[in-house]
């Protein structure tokens, strides 16, 4: 670069900077915890409210929370994007074979909204409900407690062909590294968030193939503990395509968020390629180990990780809107 052009750059630099404060200041803007203190006080109390007696009514509901803004953040950012409802002419996030008909909890999320809007109309932002409902669906469940900064703005787009962003339950461990560092998340952070399938449920449909069709030459997927694969046939029977066909994931206590998942890849339960495949590396397996033996060291990753994920590409400032219905941008 030239002597002159760096000038002129600099120039341009301090134009951009005394001209525009309020366009640096909104690219500069952060989440903040307690963000909606002084606009709208119980906003958080409400969420929290509303998913404990969504929760006592439907213990699901929890899982279904976490993944939601699992999926939202992993496509387009957390922007709400995952709760917009298809068109006549634009088929939505919500509608990919990797949300429907596996994602649940939007209609928890639209009580959570309505409740919202009839003491803090057009402030609290659907994409902040996802992060705050995920939270305390790990509270409930985990007893894991951490702030969610918050401050997020709804995006207005929410297109299908964006959701291969979502990792599917066939990858290897290299895909499900590459998958997550696009998101500027870590392969320790990506273990650490896999353990959140200590809780919910699974379609038979996600890993019906480690049971029936693993190869040309091997039926069933030989990482798979023999006695686990033999109950799940039972839940899976092969003769029985229903897509509806559900398994708990995490055996022994599908609604406590424990370390549960570690343990069970730890001994060939896992219930996805994806989840047995964290024992295929030596760095991935080791962490395997150590969250299996160390509730406490994985709970303080955990909470880390979620807020860490919950920022991925979030819109703030002017950027953005206050969805009043989450299904329907303004
Ligand atoms: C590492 C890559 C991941 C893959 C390949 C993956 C894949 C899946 C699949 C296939 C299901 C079952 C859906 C069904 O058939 O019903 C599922 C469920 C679930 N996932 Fe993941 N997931 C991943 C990471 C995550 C992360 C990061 C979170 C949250 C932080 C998460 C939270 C959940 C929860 C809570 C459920 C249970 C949902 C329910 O009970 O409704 N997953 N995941
Ligand atoms: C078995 O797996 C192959 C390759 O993954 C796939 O093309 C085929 O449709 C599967 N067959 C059944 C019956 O699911």
């Amino acid at each position: 670069m030239s002597s002159n052009n760096m000038i002129i750059g600099f120039i341009g630099l301090v134009l951009l900077a005394c001209c525009c404060p309020s366009k640096v200041e909104a690219a500069h803007q952060q989440l903040q915890v307690g963000y909606y203190r002084s606009t709208c006080f119980p906003a958080e109390l409400i969420v929290r409210n509303e998913v404990f007696k969504a929760f006592q009514a439907n213990k699901g509901i929890a899982p279904g929370l976490v993944r939601l803004h699992f999926h939202d953040c992993f496509v387009r950012g957390c922007d709400g994007s995952v709760l917009i409802d298809s068109t006549p002419g634009n088929t939505a996030e919500k509608d990919s074979p990797a949300n429907f008909p596996s994602l649940r909890g939007d209609e928890v999320v639209d009580a959570i909204k309505d409740a919202l809007e009839r003491i803090c109309p057009g402030v609290v932002s659907c994409a902040d409900i996802l992060a705050f409902a995920a939270r305390d669906s790990l509270a409930i469940t985990g007893g894991i407690i951490y702030d969610v900064p918050a401050g997020r703005k709804d995006g207005t787009v929410s297109l299908i062909s964006e959701t291969i962003d979502i990792p599917p339950p066939t990858f290897d461990v290299n895909q499900l590294t590459q998958s997550f560092d696009r998101k500027g998340l870590t392969q320790e952070e990506m273990v650490t968030l896999s353990g959140v399938h200590t809780i919910g449920r699974s379609h038979c449909t996600s890993f019906r193939d480690r049971l029936y069709n693993f190869s040309s030459s091997v039926k069933q997927d030989p990482s798979l503990d023999a006695a686990y694969a033999e109950q799940l046939k039972l839940s899976c029977p092969e003769a029985n395509n229903d897509p509806n066909l559900v398994v708990p994931m995490n055996t022994r206590s599908p609604i406590v968020a424990d370390v549960g998942y570690f343990v069970d890849v730890s001994n060939h339960r896992g219930l996805f390629t994806s989840d047995q495949a964290l024992l295929t590396n030596q760095a991935t397996a080791d962490q395997v180990t150590r969250n299996a033996r160390n509730p406490f060291l994985w709970n303080n990753k955990l909470k880390a990780a979620m807020v860490k994920m919950g920022k991925i590409g979030v819109l703030t400032g002017d950027d953005g809107e206050i969805r009043l219905n989450c299904r329907i941008p303004n």
